[in-house]
């Protein structure tokens, strides 16, 4: 396809912001458009983008969008997704990829049926931190896989719509553990066959945020085909920033990244400043300042594959597309159903189950 793409995203939130950003960086890129019901005028103002619409359908139809951005929250990711889909668009979505199974399903089929290309927008896929750490293991320096540690955690999420399930699919586990589950198959590139998990339990029975209906700790275990372990975490409860590591052992060696807070500036300050890296409040005394977050986690280099597989003709790799999010859905749903049961969850069963 001829270049620039021009991009069409849809919400005008903190995602939003993230790709607005990335889609600047990219050489073969443009924001066409922006749909979005509030801020509107304050973020095309911001990323100067000429042209905005309320309603999302009128973008998704637009013959000057090329591909369309879903930045909304993730119950309205099933209707743009559709939406593109029947306008022959491609698309580049938000995690997680929908809040039901059956949201994600009808997404992925969508997309399939329309033969437009429906691509998950997992920024740990392309962190270049985690790159290096997949290419050192992809050289055998580890040897063998097994046994992968992954987490994402902090404080709680900025938006209004992570309280509620129907909103948001699911808890911190759901939520922001999809980045580590996501990671974890992705470098393993095997189904996952066992999963086994446990909850703070939501509401009432979290640890700290009683206002959320999902919980605000969660973590799952789960085996791959060959025996390999995943052990991912995704909670609200934890201060200082947001934490975001993984520890990878092998037969042959181990190998750990601290993705967020490892920063190799370090800053002691008695009055603060503004920022260093995302939700640490305070930036007094000891303080290890993000360079460029937004490479850092992933989202230029991620923005720039996508716009590069629109450009090239080319189908995106495997942890990266629809089928990839509904999967990860899956190990995450799982994961609810062993801590609900306290029993071990087959993945074929529970395929069976929930097809
Ligand atoms: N990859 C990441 O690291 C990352 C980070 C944050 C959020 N997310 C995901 O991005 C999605 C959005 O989250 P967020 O944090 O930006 O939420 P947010 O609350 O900051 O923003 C959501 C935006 O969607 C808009 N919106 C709601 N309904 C709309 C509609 N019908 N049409 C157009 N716009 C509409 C809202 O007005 C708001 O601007 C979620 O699925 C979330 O999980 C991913």
């Amino acid at each position: 396809m001829k270049t620039p793409i021009r991009a069409g995203i849809v919400g005008t939130g903190f995602a939003a912001d993230l790709h607005a950003d990335a889609l600047r960086r990219c050489r073969d890129a443009r924001v066409e458009m922006v749909a979005g019901i509030d801020k509107l005028d304050a973020f095309c103002g911001k990323w100067e983008v000429a042209r905005g619409t309320n309603d999302y359908n009128v973008l998704c139809r637009d013959p000057d969008v090329d591909v369309v951005v879903v930045c909304t929250p993730t119950f309205i990711h099933r209707p743009v997704i559709e939406a593109a889909a029947a306008a022959g668009k491609d698309i580049i979505c938000e995690k997680p990829l929908a809040t039901t199974l059956e949201d994600a399903r009808a997404a992925v089929k969508a997309a399939d049926d329309a033969g437009v290309r429906l691509m998950y927008a997992e920024d740990w896929c392309f962190a270049p931190i985690l790159r290096r750490a997949e290419e050192i293991v992809k050289e055998g320096a580890l040897g063998r896989i097994l046994y992968v540690k992954a987490k994402e955690v902090h404080s709680g999420s900025h938006s209004e719509f992570a309280r509620k399930i129907e909103y948001c699919g699911g808890g911190s586990l759901f939520h922001i553990g999809c980045h580590p589950i996501n990671w974890v198959r992705h470098l393993f590139g095997q189904e996952v066959v066992e999963v086994v998990g446990k909850t703070s339990g939501g509401g009432s029975k979290n640890f700290v945020h009683k206002d959320y209906e999902g919980e605000d700790w969660g973590v799952a275990i789960f085996t791959f085909e060959d025996g390999g372990q995943g052990f991912v975490e995704g909670n609200y409860i934890t201060q200082g920033g947001m934490d975001d590591t993984v520890e990878i052992y092998g037969t042959e060696g181990a190998l750990k990244v601290e993705l967020t807070l490892g920063s190799p500036i370090h800053v002691y300050s008695k009055v603060g400043y503004s920022y260093s890296v995302e939700k640490l409040e305070s930036q007094i005394g000891w303080t290890r300042p993000a360079v460029d977050e937004l490479w850092q986690l992933g989202y230029p280099p991620e923005v720039e594959y996508f716009i590069g597989c629109i450009r090239d003709g080319k189908e995106p790799m495997v942890g990266v597309r629809g089928q990839d999010g509904l999967a990860s859905m899956e190990v995450a749903f799982a994961a609810y159903e062993s801590a609900r049961t306290g029993r071990t969850v087959n993945m074929k069963e529970f395929r069976e189950k929930n097809k």
